[in-house]
């Protein structure tokens, strides 16, 4: 927290899943029928509506799923229904920072599927730092976790290093399939959400002390939000060694969510520069929701593929 602070005044994503951010995220991707919350839903169907192609880039036999932060399960909900339907399941394994998350996933999934209850399995834990081996997975990092994490390309590097022979990665986010940015390049004081506030409330920084702010940053392709302080801020965090002072000053802008909005060429140039090679990319049905599979240039032999609906 302190280094990410101090080095690139960001909040770090992923802690705004634990405790009470996990509550929001379910309300955020909860299905209110509401047009609000469409790409979420979006990005959830993605999965449960392509079993076909994905099984179709995978050689016969049972296909284990691991799941890289299922949030609360819903795409694997309707992933593994089509597995099973498919009689293809061959297990699935999640992993989350947050005990919240996960919690929320095991019920969901072992409400959905007693039957299978034996072979699923949910371990608290990072996945930059653990990814369990394996072959002819699929191995799932969905809903934009992807272009949230503070160096997308480490993190795919990290993963494809993880990957056996015949994984498939799959990502599910927001790309730009439309050739067009979806903010104005700095949008003052807009409504921040919750969960982007979140970060805030959890360092005790007063609503008075910052102005909001949210934007698309055309040369980085990503979409911000932070807090522009308008006073000088001192914060002293306790860790496992010790207690650190951060200087914020005045006119520094915290920033709180961020997510790349890239095109496919982008995304087909990241992945690339990690030693993948997209199999599939498969827009939604919200247009500028897409899931891109991809494997290790080293183990994968599949053709690529593009498909539009
Ligand atoms: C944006 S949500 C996506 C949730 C879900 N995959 C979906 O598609 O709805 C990100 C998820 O990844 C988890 N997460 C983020 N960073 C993580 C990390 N480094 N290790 C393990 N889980 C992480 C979060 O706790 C959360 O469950």
């Amino acid at each position: 927290m302190a280094d990410a602070l101090i080095q690139r005044r960001e909040f770090p994503q992923e802690l705004t899943f634990l405790g009470d951010g996990a509550e929001l995220w379910r309300a955020v991707t909860e299905d209110t029928g509401s047009t609000r919350f469409s790409r979420p839903r979006a990005s959830d169907l993605l999965l449960e509506e392509h079993v076909p192609q994905l099984l179709g880039l995978l050689p016969p036999g049972p296909v284990p799923v691991l799941d890289l932060g299922p949030g609360t399960g819903r795409p694997a909900e309707g992933l593994l229904t089509g597995l099973l339907a498919a009689g293809r399941f061959g297990g699935y394994h999640a992993i989350d920072i947050s005990p919240e998350l996960l919690a929320m996933t095991a019920a969901r999934l072992s409400r959905a599927f007693p039957a299978e209850a034996g072979r699923m399995t949910f371990t608290h834990g990072d996945f930059r730092e653990t990814v369990p081996a394996g072959g002819a997975r699929l191995v799932l990092l969905t809903g934009g976790t992807l272009f949230n994490a503070a160096d997308p390309g480490l993190l795919l590097r990290h993963l494809a290093a993880h990957l056996g022979p015949g994984d498939l990665l799959v990502i599910t986010a927001r790309f730009d399939t439309l050739g067009r940015a979806p903010f104005r390049a700095i949008e003052a004081a807009p409504p921040l959400p919750p969960s982007h506030r979140l970060g805030l409330d959890l360092l005790n920084i007063d609503p008075d002390w910052y102005d909001p702010e949210r934007g698309f940053d055309p040369a980085r392709h990503e979409v911000w939000s932070g807090a522009r302080l308008n006073r000088p801020v001192t914060l002293h965090l306790d860790g496992a060694h010790g207690r650190r002072a951060v200087d914020l000053h005045t006119g520094d802008l915290l920033r709180l969510y961020w997510q790349l909005f890239l095109d496919r060429t982008a995304v087909d140039a990241l992945l690339h520069g990690a030693g993948l090679r997209t199999s599939l990319f498969q827009i939604g049905r919200v247009s500028d929701v897409a899931m891109i599979v991809s494997s290790s240039d080293i183990t994968g032999t599949q053709g690529t593929n593009m498909t539009k609906r």
